[in-house]
């Protein structure tokens, strides 16, 4: 028996879902943190709850509910994203509460649930469209693309709460539930790295959300994900402003997997040249870092060096993997180049300047190839290369 208690948050509003401290990966997201499904039930003549949990934790969700309101209470469910960490208890919640509506966007939510959850009580809504659910209004802003289709927030006038689902979320465990009961940087470092990782290719369609909330009264997010904001409401919106604009800093990040060392002592030397010319530079050798972590920080760096030594023929498949990753998140505004060493052939270093180039980024220095064991003539030349760069 789950004895899990619903937290209140606001008069009659309560956080209904779930804490997953053990997630680790998220399809591909590396969430060393952990990570919450966060539900809402709002107890108005209407009583409501916004979006439900990721399906294992239904029963967890449930008790929660249970322990403000019967579940067959429920009048109207908002599923603001049909991807199952927010919509996977929803067939279970409508079992229990069967005459309740479910709110979706139209088309997208409803053929996502349709397709995933079968013939349900949809109501499907469009933008600008509202409900009163007695003394409360709920506005539905739909934020397609952002990072799905069908994705959609919620906007209640009355208690100044944005239901923001996946936007402003970050992937975070944690036993506090607002913004100013964790420690700041954590919750900034992790919201960063969830723009990064799930948000970095929708930049137009994160400044199309943002106008369409420009000018709301906000007191509250009431995130899909992590903490709810109430004190730095401001900050995160603003660097939702700069992360989807594509704003970069002077700061280099130094990518590589090494065989034998060679390739270790270039991104060492290529990392010590961007410090010489007062350019921060981030050393990631890509066997002790996670890829979310090494992104998070390429996504703000405007500097960006790749390196791979040859191996039959190819570019280690680590470096691969990570090119391939950067890529699907269409980095934008980043000056980069490629680098590696090799015994014979050394076709990697041209296959990673390719890649770097089909994620968009513009190739500010000539292929560093260098065979076998760098000699400190060439180390020495590398760094005049980079020290003479023209940025
Ligand atoms: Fe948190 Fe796109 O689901």
């Amino acid at each position: 028996m789950n004895n899990c208690k619903a937290i209140q948050i606001s008069d009659n509003i309560y956080w209904t879902g779930a804490v997953d401290w053990s997630m680790r990966n998220f399809h591909g997201y590396d969430t060393s943190r952990g990570t919450s499904y966060n539900a809402y039930l709002i107890l108005d003549d209407k009583i409501t709850l916004i979006d439900t949990a990721k399906i294992t934790y239904a029963d967890e969700l449930l008790a929660r509910i249970s322990s403000v309101v019967e579940p067959a209470q429920i009048d109207v469910i908002v599923s603001s994203h049909v991807e199952p960490d927010h919509s996977g208890a929803l067939r279970e919640v409508a079992a229990l509460a069967p005459n309740a509506q479910i709110i979706t966007t139209n088309p997208n939510g409803l053929k996502g649930l349709t397709a995933r959850y079968g013939k349900l009580n949809y109501r499907p809504v469009k933008a600008g469209d509202a409900i009163s659910i007695g003394k409360r209004t709920l506005k539905f802003v739909p934020t397609p693309m952002l990072h799905w289709p069908d994705s959609m927030v919620t906007y209640c006038p009355e208690e100044k709460i944005l239901f923001s689902n996946d936007a402003f979320g970050q992937h975070l465990a944690t036993s506090m539930r607002f913004d100013d009961e964790n420690n700041l940087d954590t919750v900034l470092h992790e919201a960063k790295k969830y723009y990064a990782n799930i948000l970095m290719p929708f930049g137009k369609q994160a400044q199309t959300a943002l106008n369409a909330l420009d000018g709301l009264d906000i007191r509250m997010i009431a995130t899909g994900h992590g903490v709810i904001w109430r004190k730095h409401i401001t900050k995160i919106l603003n660097f939702y402003k700069r992360w989807s604009a594509g704003e970069v800093a002077e700061r280099a990040v130094v990518v590589f997997d090494s065989m034998w060392h060679s390739t270790e002592i270039l991104a060492q030397t290529i990392t010590e040249a961007f410090a010489k010319r007062g350019i921060p530079a981030a050393y990631y050798d890509i066997k002790a870092n996670l890829m979310s972590d090494i992104v998070t920080d390429v996504f703000t760096s405007k500097y960006l060096a790749v390196g791979s030594p040859t191996i039959n023929n190819q570019m280690m498949p680590t470096i691969a993997a990570f090119l391939c990753y950067l890529k699907g998140l269409r980095p934008v505004n980043h000056k980069a180049f490629a680098f590696g060493s090799y015994g014979w052939g050394g076709q990697s270093i041209g296959y990673v300047e390719d890649e770097l180039k089909a994620a968009g980024c513009e190739i500010i220095l000539d292929k560093i190839r260098v065979a076998n064991v760098p000699t400190a003539a060439q180390l020495d030349d590398i760094t005049s290369k980079i020290l003479a760069l023209d940025l």
